[in-house]
């Protein structure tokens, strides 16, 4: 259940049940010359929707712009600063707690988020502290990638193709939403070069067409309707213990 498409009666009643809900984040940035820009945003709201049916939990907007700085020399990637991203994500969490929402389930797409995804959760729980009574708040991030059997497949279906950036999981992932847009083409060189970088110019010149140790060519909206219903079923699991925790 999106809350977009709902309305606030539906909203009001459904808080009478549970105050439990799902809020997908990703990143808007380059995803190599074959992945979409909408990449961690379009897999993180696909899992957390079809979660949100499973389990008759309401799921809120999608943020689809995070912290992507090192990805700015490439057109099309917009980021938000941390500190700018921590403060969304706390005022969003306050407006959630401020309805009564108690149990808060993040579903991540982008691994430049956590750590500020993870600063973002003590600040909201220290500017609760400070209320009387204090709103009960729990939260939880999960990266919808990195989930054991999530990581299982992938290395079943791609094996050494995964790389860090640019992956196929997400990459096919977001080829099963929108088969239109898939472009298995293959790239040169096959495999993405692999190392640390240092900031966005540093990344443009090491890895110039945007990938990370990765071959997306391997993908296909076969494989990602695989990886998408893997993250599903996994996610929904872990949710469900979240959300019913004593
Ligand atoms: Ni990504």
């Amino acid at each position: 259940m999106r809350m977009q498409l709902a309305t606030w009666p539906e909203v009001e009643s459904y808080l009478a049940r549970s105050r439990a809900v799902i809020l997908p984040i990703g990143s808007t940035e380059q995803h190599g010359p074959t992945g979409l820009i909408g990449t961690d945003a379009l897999c993180a709201e696909a899992v957390a929707w079809q979660v949100g049916e499973r389990l008759s939990t309401l799921v809120a907007p999608t943020l689809a712009v995070g912290m992507a700085q090192h990805h700015m020399r490439f057109p099309g990637s917009m980021t938000l600063r941390p500190s700018t991203l921590l403060a969304v994500v706390r005022d969003c969490l306050l407006s959630l707690v401020r309805h009564g929402f108690a149990r808060v389930l993040v579903i991540n797409g982008h691994g430049g988020n956590s750590a500020t995804l993870q600063a973002a959760f003590a600040e909201t729980q220290m500017e609760l502290d400070a209320l009387a009574p204090r709103p009960e708040l729990r939260t939880r991030l999960l990266n919808w990638w990195e989930l054991p059997e999530v990581d299982r497949l992938s290395a079943e279906l791609f094996g050494e193709a995964i790389g860090s950036h640019a992956t196929p999981p997400e990459v096919a992932l977001t080829w099963a939403l929108h088969p239109e847009r898939a472009d298995p083409r293959p790239l040169e060189p096959r495999r993405a070069p692999s190392s640390p970088f240092f900031g966005a110019d540093d990344f443009r010149r090491r890895f110039p067409d945007g990938r990370i140790g990765s071959d997306p060519s391997v993908a296909s909206p076969e494989t990602g309707r695989r990886i998408l219903a893997a993250a599903v079923d996994e996610i929904a699991q872990a949710a469900e213990r979240f959300f019913s925790a004593e």
